[in-house]
């Protein structure tokens, strides 16, 4: 069954513009209707991914820190919903109208996925953000795809970041 689907990579990327990057070639994956749900804590580097799903998508009027506002619209090659939770509070997910922005034209990148209702989590991309007690500028990302298709994308990319470091 395609919803039993699931495949899952641990990465490490060595600096922001890495995971830019790595964030850059996860879009090349994503449809109109995915939803990727990003968790981890504080500067884990969140935001940092995301940015580069922005590049990968075409997105040209990409500004950072979203951090007052819940939402933020872009025009890419398709339209990207940048969602940060950190202050949800109560009520705000029906303002939004959280529904009608998760529709199959867009892709949604969440912050903060823990906070979205049970019913919003479990299916799309998951990723899972770190730090690591090596290096401060690394970071330990778990990608998990969910469906044929992004757990098909989440075995590609971990087969690419394996041939590029030689392993
Ligand atoms: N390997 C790395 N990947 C991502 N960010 C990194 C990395 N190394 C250093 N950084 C730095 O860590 C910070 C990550 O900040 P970012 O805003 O992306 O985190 P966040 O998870 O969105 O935090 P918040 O929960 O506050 O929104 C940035 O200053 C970035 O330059
Ligand atoms: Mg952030």
């Amino acid at each position: 069954m395609a919803d039993c689907a699931q495949h899952e990579a641990i990465l490490t990327t060595h600096s922001a513009a890495e995971t830019q990057s790595l964030g850059a070639r996860v879009a090349a994956h994503l449809r109109p209707g995915d939803m990727v749900r990003l968790y981890g804590e504080l500067g884990a580097g969140k935001t940092t991914f995301i940015q580069g799903v922005a590049q990968g998508l075409e997105v040209e009027d990409y500004v950072t820190s979203p951090s007052f506002t819940i939402i933020h619209a872009h025009e890419g090659r398709f339209p990207l919903y940048h969602l940060d939770l950190y202050r949800l509070g109560p009520g705000d997910l029906d303002d939004i109208g959280i529904e009608e922005v998760i529709g199959s034209h867009s892709v949604v990148a969440v912050e903060w996925a823990e906070r979205l209702p049970s019913e919003l989590q479990g299916d799309g991309l998951e990723v899972e953000m770190g730090f690591t007690e090596r290096e401060e500028q690394m970071r330990r990302i778990r990608l998990r795809g969910h469906g044929e298709r992004l757990a098909a994308a989440v075995a590609a990319l971990a087969g690419e970041l394996d041939a590029r470091a030689g392993s």
